[in-house]
């Protein structure tokens, strides 16, 4: 069995993928990601910055082959991410003389943007992560740019817009800590809120850039149930686990600097130890396990990424460090943690 096969009949089991994995040939990866994965997920091609640079251009080069990969294996294709205040060129949010535009001009944009991601791909992309990371830790509202210059209207004009330029695509809203009751809650209200106004919304997904520890199944679980018993579905949308010590706690820490020779921040850089890698499929089985529980209610499981190498993890939140934290290893080989989430089904 394959992630793929063994979790067809739970939800779809998802890869974010990076530049060089929207591959047009076929190699030893691309049949991988095609065993393995029944969903596929821009990591960066499809956010606002690379796939609309300039005000007038727009680079559909990379989603359009990501889509026809998705399509050519039967995957269900993500669209990520239409609306976050990162990744977000600054033209954006400002008129000619570069001063912040009003809300009727950034509105405006957004719907331009929207038009035409969602124009383009209606058919082929199932869902969008609409808005992305809106919130704070304590639900409150991020004063990102959007937030600025629109208001909380950004996010009900952007799920506005989302559900004219394509009726069929699921439109969701993302974002991580999740796991924390009071981020959830606020989600959940917005969610709520965008339906009070006549909108239409079908999920939450939350990131799952989690640790060996923490947070617990139980905080995972309550979250799970709360926004499944507002009656939206869930997904896990960037499912990634560190094994490596929180570089913020490391004594003298610098972020700006690269970790690759902090041995506190940086312990396995010449491999992982067998302790580790077989705690890190306990907890891949418990996450799992959990998951499988709650089939009824999650729809789609997206690991951020397909093999370690590529992970984001080993540049964030500190550069230069040897992460473990997906399936497969460097070489695309299935880790001990890949054969335990298929031993949970
Ligand atoms: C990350 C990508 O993995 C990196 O390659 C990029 O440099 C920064 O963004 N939350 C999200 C994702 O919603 O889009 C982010 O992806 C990780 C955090």
């Amino acid at each position: 069995p394959t992630l793929r096969t063994a979790y067809a009949e739970d939800f779809y089991i998802g890869a974010a993928l990076g530049w060089g994995q929207i591959l047009e040939k076929d190699s030893a990866e691309s049949t991988l990601i095609r065993n393995e994965f029944s969903s596929l997920t821009p990591e960066n091609a499809m956010k606002w910055m690379h796939v609309h640079p300039k005000l007038d251009t727009f680079n559909f080069e990379y989603t359009d082959k990501l889509v026809a990969m998705a399509d050519r294996n039967d995957q269900f294709m993500v669209g990520h991410t239409l609306i976050w205040h990162n990744q977000t060129p600054e033209w954006v949010f400002r008129d000619e003389d570069n001063d912040l535009n009003d809300s009727t001009a950034l509105f405006g944009r957004m719907k331009d943007h929207i038009n035409a991601i969602m124009g383009r791909y209606q058919g082929k992309i199932g869902g969008y992560d609409v808005v992305n990371e809106a919130l704070n830790d304590d639900g409150t509202f991020r004063e990102s740019l959007f937030y600025q210059i629109g208001g909380v209207d950004f996010i009900y004009k952007a799920f506005e817009y989302a559900a004219k330029a394509d009726p069929e695509a699921e439109l969701y809203y993302n974002d991580y800590s999740m796991n924390r009751p009071e981020k959830c809650d606020g989600a959940v209200q917005l969610a709520k809120a965008i339906k009070a106004k006549g909108l239409r919304i079908d999920g939450i997904g939350m990131q799952g850039h989690w640790g060996l520890e923490r947070p617990t199944l139980e905080e995972i679980e309550a979250s799970i149930l709360k926004i499944g018993n507002a009656g939206l579905k869930v997904m896990i949308t960037e499912l990634d686990i560190t094994v490596l010590p929180n570089p913020r706690n490391v004594e003298g820490a610098d972020l700006s600097a690269s970790f690759e020779n902090n041995a506190e921040a940086n312990p396995y850089k010449n491999g992982l130890p067998d302790s580790v890698q077989m705690a890190l499929a306990q907890r891949y089985a418990d996450l799992f396990e959990l998951f499988h529980k709650h089939q009824d209610i999650i729809t789609r499981v997206t690991l951020w990424g397909v093999h370690d190498g590529q992970s984001w993890k080993n540049n964030w939140p500190a550069r230069g460090r040897t992460d473990y934290p997906l399936l497969f290893d460097r070489s695309l080989a299935p880790k001990p943690a890949h054969q335990a989430v298929l031993g949970v089904v």
